[in-house]
């Protein structure tokens, strides 16, 4: 922190009344003063008192909720951001979409000297932070990692997971991964994550344009062929399911992991790390071989699969443009057959969704053979990451314990800067926190 006084609380939840904040201050409230935990204390921030109360009603499952102080705050108000931000070690921002609503939140920890985590899937806003906040971010101590939710979490850990069980000297050349949902009732995200999506797509030229205005990050060096075009639909034979790319913000993320490994080949040092902390970077990261890097979404009927094309197309068309952006927004049940509601999922379909994903990884068995003339993969390794319902449940779980690993070890983290949860969390015990939570990391085959 950079102003004096110290920090009141360990975190404030901003955006704790909205449908995934809910979730989120629940999820919050299993660790808050529990054994162990670093979380001593909790502040939920938002622009509407009555509904921060409802919903620590709600997470708190009872009528006589904890006193947790509520703290008012509104993005259009830069002055009570930096109010929110100084009385706090962390924010964790759940207001979004985040092209809309973040950049205030960010400047103002980043002023602060906070730390902040976000569950952010909009890959433009991600870059646009980097550029904007990186350099202040270092110079204030303030750490700003967005995507820790499910974007990109299962995907960054899942695909180091993998990664590490190719041991030397075999080498993966590349990772494909096959999202598939599952429930007994509807699958249905809310408003925010399509609204945040239909924008996305409204703004996909204004990625292009920051990343031509930016120089080039440094690209990993893959052993063997580059990455494969594959077909719009494909049939995976081992997995039994049809597939297609997600355009999800996984893969961009990924590879600004990768970006940052490859200018930092032994990771990010701790701010006030101990030579054995660095040492214990430094084996994590060796053991992480970069990989071209896919996701799909992927589901056992063709029938589904041509589902995601028409609510693909659906939002791809009509989000191009103004009228059409209105008509998603206005009616978002009917553009997507059912896939997001304005007043979200039940508890009873947010309980009974779950996800897997697949990571399948083709690679050499012997590096010297990915440089061979026409070189082809001779291994594959499948892995699993599987957990429960994506957006409210595996979300705030993730959220969570990348916090608490912040307020445990922030010595042992960045300074500060904007960077990625594989970056900055990778050598820490996220994935054995996440298991203890719910959330699988397993080897499937090798072959
Ligand atoms: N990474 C993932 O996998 C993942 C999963 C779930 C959600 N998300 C993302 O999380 C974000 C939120 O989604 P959601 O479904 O929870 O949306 P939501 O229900 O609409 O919640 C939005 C929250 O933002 C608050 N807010 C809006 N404008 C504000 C302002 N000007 N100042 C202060 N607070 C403001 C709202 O406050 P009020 O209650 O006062 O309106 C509410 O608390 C979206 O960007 C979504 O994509 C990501």
């Amino acid at each position: 922190m950079t102003e004096l006084q110290l920090p009141t609380y360990d975190i404030i939840i901003f955006g704790a009344s909205g449908f995934t904040g809910k979730y989120v201050v629940r999820e919050a409230l299993k660790f808050l003063n529990s054994p162990n935990s670093p979380l001593k204390t909790l502040a939920l921030a938002g622009r509407n008192s009555n509904k921060l109360t409802e919903s620590l009603k709600w997470a708190s499952g009872s009528k006589t909720h904890p006193t947790i102080p509520l703290i008012i705050a509104d993005t259009s108000d830069p002055s009570s951001l930096r109010r929110m931000a100084s009385q706090t070690k962390l924010v964790l921002n759940c207001v979004g979409p985040y092209r809309k609503y973040g950049d205030p939140v960010v400047n103002a920890c980043v002023e602060v000297g906070c730390d902040y985590l976000d569950i952010c899937g909009e890959p433009e806003f991600m870059e646009r932070m980097e550029a904007v906040y990186f350099e202040k971010a270092v110079e204030k101590g303030s750490l700003v990692v967005s995507a820790c939710g499910f974007d990109s979490v299962p995907a960054e850990f899942g695909l180091m997971f993998n990664s590490r069980q190719w041991v030397e000297p075999a080498v993966p050349n590349r990772v494909e991964a096959y999202l598939n949902l599952e429930s007994d009732k509807r699958i249905v995200g809310n408003f925010g994550t399509f609204e945040s999506a239909v924008l996305g797509v409204a703004n996909v030229h204004k990625l292009a344009e920051l990343r031509r205005s930016r120089p080039k990050r440094s690209r990993p060096n893959i052993p063997g062929p580059g990455p494969v075009k594959g077909s719009t639909i494909e049939h995976q034979e081992e997995l039994g399911l049809w597939a297609m790319k997600l355009p999800s913000a996984d893969a961009i993320v990924v590879r600004r992991t990768f970006s940052t490994l490859t200018e930092n080949p032994r990771g990010l040092q701790g701010v006030n790390e101990d030579p054995k902390q660095a040492e214990k970077r430094a084996a994590f990261w060796s053991t992480i071989k970069p990989a071209h890097f896919g996701v799909k979404i992927a589901t056992k009927s063709l029938l589904s699969v041509f589902g995601f094309i028409a609510i693909g197309l659906s939002i791809g068309l009509l989000g191009s443009f103004a009228f059409g952006r209105w008509l998603l927004l206005k009616f978002p049940s009917i553009f997507t057959f059912g896939g997001f509601r304005k007043k979200g999922p039940t508890e009873e379909e947010v309980a009974s969704a779950t996800f897997k994903m697949w990571f399948v990884g083709y690679g050499f068995s012997d590096a010297k053979l990915a440089s061979q003339e026409g070189a082809k993969p001779d291994t594959e390794i499948i892995t699993r990451v599987m957990g429960p319902e994506i957006g409210y449940l595996t979300t705030p779980i993730i959220l969570i314990q990348c916090a608490l690993i912040v307020l445990k070890q922030r010595q042992d983290l960045p300074k500060g800067g904007v960077l990625t949860p594989g970056i900055v969390f990778g050598p820490f015990d996220l994935q054995d926190r996440l298991q203890e939570n719910g959330i699988s990391f397993d080897l499937i085959s090798e072959k």
